[in-house]
């Protein structure tokens, strides 16, 4: 292959420890990801997005145990020490959390939160970094961002909180952003103006993608590639339009026929 892989992930799996015995939630997980491409993750709730996305980041719950490897641009993220992940995380790859408010703290500012990512990983000084900050919240379409900065979390709305959390994930300009429903809970226009964006910094940047959502009608808008999860596997992959002309899968069979009945209409769907 020619193109530069960003991410190159082989045979990843997760494992949880249980009391009634071990859980695997992601199996053998393989994919690669060029620079500036969008892949598209999809799958039913509970068939293990999350748990794959964080297992990238070195972020598995106590106890987990993860198999097989992640390479960002070479970089083994699999068994990294944590301060190597301490520095890549919200640098080189980062994440939009799909809650935003377990993601946010809320006693700190959303100023405080957002200029500790430049001033920790860039070396800015805070009003540097506030200045920055503020015009990366704009470039998210937060309205009076200089008030926002010094609101915190439970003052914004929740679409808010969620811009709020694309904002961080994008202050460092991440070779790799792992975005986790970033647009579930917005309305469509904020949706839309979010998709813009990250196919804007796609073009601009180089950044590549992993875009979580069960909204295949998002994933027909933006995804190169769309890779389809189910219980905890990867069972299929390939580009948008081959994958939702030509289903293999009854994982992707259904999740297509399901998008369909809730809009028969959405785009690329029909
Ligand atoms: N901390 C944990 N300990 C043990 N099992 C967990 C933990 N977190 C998640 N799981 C289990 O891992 C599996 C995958 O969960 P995950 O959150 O990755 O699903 P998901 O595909 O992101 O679902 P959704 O679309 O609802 O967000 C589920 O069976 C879940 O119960
Ligand atoms: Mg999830």
């Amino acid at each position: 292959m020619s193109a530069v892989l960003a991410l190159q992930v082989d045979g990843l799996s997760v494992t949880h420890a249980a009391a009634d015995g071990a859980r695997t939630v992601v199996s053998d997980v393989s994919f690669s990801l060029p620079r500036g491409r969008i892949l598209g993750i999809a799958g039913e709730s509970g068939c293990g997005k999350t748990q794959l996305l964080l297992a990238l980041l070195g972020l598995s719950p106590a106890g987990a145990q993860v198999g097989g490897s992640a390479l960002l641009s070479g970089q083994q993220l699999v068994g990294a020490d944590r301060r190597v992940l301490r520095r890549l995380r919200g640098n080189r790859i980062a994440m939009v959390f799909q809650d935003p408010m377990t993601a946010l703290i809320p006693y700190l500012t959303i100023g405080t939160q957002l200029a500790e990512v430049l001033q920790v990983h860039r070396g800015l000084s805070k009003s540097q970094a506030l200045l920055h900050s503020q015009q990366m919240l704009e470039a998210v379409g937060i309205d009076a961002p200089a008030r926002r900065l010094r609101q915190h979390p439970h003052e914004l709305s929740g679409g808010m909180r969620q811009r709020v959390l694309l904002a961080m994930a994008l202050l460092c300009e991440p070779d790799v952003l792992l975005a986790d429903e970033p647009t579930t809970a917005l309305d469509v226009t904020v949706q839309a103006q979010i998709l813009d964006l990250l196919l804007d910094l796609r073009e601009r940047l180089g950044m590549a993608v992993v875009l979580v959502t069960h909204d295949m009608g998002v994933l027909a808008q933006v995804a190169d590639d769309v890779a389809v999860m189910h219980a905890g596997v990867l069972v299929e992959q390939g580009p948008v339009q081959q994958l939702f002309d030509a289903p293999q899968s009854t994982a992707t069979q259904s999740l297509l026929a399901a998008a369909r009945q809730l809009s028969p209409t959405a785009q690329g769907l029909v």
